[in-house]
């Protein structure tokens, strides 16, 4: 059914009665006093409009030939279980009502009926959807608000667990490197000119060191985005910081058969920042979506102000993200890279990098049709004039 209307719109109500001139009489009362009124003959022509149109309540007849009442009732709650029903039972048949309340119905009224009556019993039944929708809407963001935050919390402490495993690999790292530094150069005496397979043992040097640097560069991206102690905050012109990343990756996009494109409103100028964070940010962005788009594929740089902040989307028309990877992109070492070409580190540090410049990001994708990452940046730093370093 479609959303329930509140009170200040029209009641959406049909009335079904095989007996013509009442109904008409009735539908036609309703009408005058605001409420948008259906009428049908037959509990098969009910269940016929109900399918097409759904509406808040039915006023339903017991007594009809062929699909009785209770029968309708029965069909009316089965498949549009939150439309209420009224039941309209003949004189002194209480029994009908009372059957119909214990299927379902929202309450009965004996024939004949005042409409005063008829018309508060409507208006009760309309409330109660109101105050359902109400509670269940509530429901739905109290649980949406909850697994955000436990999504937060758990990012923080994975963050935190991060940085601190990347601070204690660094000192085994340095000695590894020292060590295949120094292997390397005694391998480079003549005294060891003719070693036997001194090709492999060169070789191998060169892996180590590979991964040596892999690591190093996974430590340091970890660490810079829980420290802050190099955060350098000053006057940056937005239009040319991201002039200049465009410009950094543009052979890349290039190279794949892929446009990069500005649009950015002239209102915009500077903004208070880190610009070399900032800078790492859009560089994580723009090249997640350069690997994401393909051939004749295209990405936008929007720059535009939103309120009294500053809004930077990178819309792509790549591959999209399944919604079962969107909650997990931010977190650390989630990559659907080829093992060895992504470290998942990507955007996990540019989230954190967001949060403490003050901004927000949020991500928006369409699978097989693209993916827009916006983030909103204040133009000044807050009230104490220094970023968030928590
Ligand atoms: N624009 C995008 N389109 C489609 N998928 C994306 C996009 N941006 C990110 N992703 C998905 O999110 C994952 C995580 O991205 P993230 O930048 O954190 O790591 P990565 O790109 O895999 O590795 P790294 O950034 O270290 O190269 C990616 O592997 C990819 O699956
Ligand atoms: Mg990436």
């Amino acid at each position: 059914m479609a959303d329930v209307r509140t009170n200040s719109e029209k009641v959406r109500l049909l009335i079904v009665d095989d007996e013509d001139a009442f109904r008409r009489t009735v539908a036609k009362r309703l009408m005058k006093r605001g409420i948008d009124t259906k009428q049908a003959v037959s509990g098969e022509e009910c269940l016929e409009i109900l399918k097409k149109d759904p509406v808040d309540v039915v006023v339903l007849d017991v007594k009809m030939p062929d699909m009785d009442g209770i029968e309708t009732l029965h069909h009316i709650k089965k498949k549009h279980p939150k439309t209420e029903v009224i039941m309209l039972t003949g004189h002194a048949t209480t029994q009908d009502g009372v059957d119909g309340i214990k299927t379902g119905a929202f309450d009965y009224l004996s024939k004949p009926i005042e409409l005063e009556h008829l018309l508060g019993k409507i208006m009760q039944a309309h409330e109660k959807l109101v105050r359902e929708e109400e509670k269940r809407k509530e429901a739905d963001f109290r649980a949406n608000m909850e697994q955000q935050m436990i999504a937060t919390e758990r990012l923080a402490s994975l963050g935190t667990l991060a940085a601190g495993v990347a601070h204690e690999i660094n000192n085994p790292l340095a000695i590894i490197r020292e060590s295949t530094g120094w292997m390397k150069s005694i391998l480079n005496k003549g005294e060891l000119a003719n070693m036997p397979r001194k090709a492999d043992f060169e070789m191998a040097l060169g892996k180590i060191e590979k991964g040596v640097e892999r690591a190093k560069r996974i430590t340091l991206q970890l660490l810079g985005s829980v420290k802050q102690t190099d955060s350098t905050l000053s006057e940056v012109d937005l239009k040319e910081l991201v002039d200049e990343t465009v410009g950094l990756l543009q052979k890349e996009a290039a190279n794949k058969d892929v446009e990069i494109v500005q649009e950015i409103d002239p209102a915009i100028r500077t903004i208070w920042t880190d610009p070399y964070k900032l800078r790492q940010v859009l560089i994580n962005i723009i090249t997640n979506a350069v690997h994401a788009t393909g051939p004749g594929g295209k990405i936008t740089a929007t720059l535009e102000p939103v309120d009294d902040r500053v809004a930077l989307t990178i819309k792509d028309t790549g591959q999209g993200i399944p919604k079962e990877h969107l909650k997990k992109i931010f977190e650390p070492f989630f990559s659907t890279k080829p093992p060895g070409e992504g470290t998942g580190l990507g955007l996990f540090v540019t989230r954190s990098i967001i949060d403490k410049l003050g901004g927000e990001m949020d991500v928006e994708s369409q699978l097989g049709q693209g993916t827009s990452f916006c983030i909103r940046l204040p133009r000044y730093p807050d009230a104490e004039g220094e970023l968030d370093k928590s």
